[in-house]
């Protein structure tokens, strides 16, 4: 009784953490121009708000310069701890424009076009309370130096080609790392160390392997769209709490991953879609959704999902997809409904 489905099924990712913004302040009319002089003692200066950026006095430390084209970095006042500087021209980030700026806690300077070479060696590095950095989408080369203090940094959409293993090194409370969609060819061992990370995105690069010392509390582990064609053995089995694994579009053979590899319970989610596998693998019943659609698998086993069934011995697999493989319907044994017993959706 499998419901074979036609709708294309959309991959579950699950929700990004998305940053809490304060809702965006309507810019107001009082600022300095003649109404007094906007100041009173222990009030914050208001008049340091340099005239490109937005500093609602409901929000006294957060400073708006997002979206007005501009081509430098504004001067900073130093009680400022949001900074939203995203989708501007902004080239360079040399030490001076940070001078005042310890204080801040998010810097978003996404979208701009910040290069390596034009990032002061200091001026980030100084940042000591820094939680969020946002740097995607700019042109950078290599991982700038960057405050031990971080808790959430993008730097994905750049062009960083290498790593060393002391980009990321002592940062702690690393949660989320975004690499992903850059040219890294090789991580080295610069995970080493990131005893919080909890999502690690590195898909879209140029792996040719899973990089070694991964961090070991990672959930959600990305590395779609790189050339990785093997797994080691027992590559999943170190990870407590790893629950999104995706691996869709490498190179990914039956050859290149040993026995048991994604048999390890704890996994919601597995994507190996677009790889050239033969063959299902074997999962751990545990699994809610595997995609394998454009592989080149030639038999439905029902073995790789249930090696007995009993009344508690099931598949717990919800979301399976198969299409685009070299099965049909038809390849599916009728008692895959003991095993498979709560996949709703089998796309074929
Ligand atoms: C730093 O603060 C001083 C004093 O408020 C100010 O004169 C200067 O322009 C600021 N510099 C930058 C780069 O923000
Ligand atoms: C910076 O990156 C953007 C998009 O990634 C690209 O279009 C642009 O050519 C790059 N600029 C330079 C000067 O490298
Ligand atoms: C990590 O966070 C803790 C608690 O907030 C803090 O005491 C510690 O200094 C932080 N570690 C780093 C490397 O900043
Ligand atoms: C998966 O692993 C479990 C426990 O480690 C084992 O009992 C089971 O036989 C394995 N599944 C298959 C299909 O080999
Ligand atoms: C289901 O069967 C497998 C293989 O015999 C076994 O390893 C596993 O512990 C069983 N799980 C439950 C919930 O009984």
């Amino acid at each position: 009784s499998q419901h074979v489905s036609r709708e294309p099924l959309a991959p579950l990712r699950p929700a990004p953490i998305l940053p809490v913004q304060s809702p965006r302040p309507v810019r107001l009319a009082v600022r300095a121009e003649g109404a007094g002089d906007g100041r009173s003692p222990g009030r914050p200066d208001r008049r340091d708000c340099p005239a490109e950026c937005d500093c609602p006095p409901s929000f006294p430390v957060a400073m708006y310069c997002d979206g007005r084209g501009l081509t430098s970095m504004p001067s900073i006042p130093s009680r400022i701890k949001y900074l939203y500087l995203q989708h501007n021209h902004i080239s360079a980030v040399p030490d001076s424009a940070m001078v005042n700026a310890s204080n801040l806690v998010w810097l978003m300077l996404q979208h701009n076009q910040i290069h390596s070479d034009a990032v002061g060696r200091k001026a980030l590095l100084k940042l000591e309370r820094l939680d969020r950095l946002y740097l995607h989408h700019n042109n950078l080369t290599s991982v700038p130096s960057l405050p031990r203090s971080l808790r959430d940094l993008r730097l994905n959409h750049n062009s960083i080609d290498k790593l060393t293993a002391a980009d990321f090194e002592g940062m702690d409370n690393l949660t989320v790392l975004y690499l992903h969609n850059n040219a890294i060819s090789d991580m080295g061992s610069s995970l080493k160390g990131l005893v919080s990370l909890t999502l690690l995105d590195i898909s879209g690069n140029k792996l040719t392997k899973i990089p070694e010392s991964l961090p070991a509390h990672v959930h959600q582990l990305y590395l779609e769209s790189n050339s990785i064609d093997s797994v080691p053995e027992g590559f999943l089995g170190g990870f407590s709490q790893l629950q999104y694994v995706r691996m869709a579009h490498n190179q990914l053979t039956d050859k290149g991953i040993p026995p048991n590899t994604f048999n390890v319970s704890g996994l919601v989610e597995l994507d190996l879609s677009f790889n050239q596998l033969e063959r299902i693998p074997i999962v751990s019943t545990t699994l809610q959704h595997l995609y394998l659609q454009a592989n080149q698998i030639k038999e439905f086993s029902l073995g790789s999902f249930c090696s007995f069934v009993d009344i508690s011995n099931f598949s717990k697999l919800r979301t399976l997809r198969l299409d685009g493989n070299e099965i049909s319907p038809e390849d599916i044994p009728s008692e895959s409904s003991q095993c498979l017993r709560q996949a709703f959706e089998i796309e074929i």
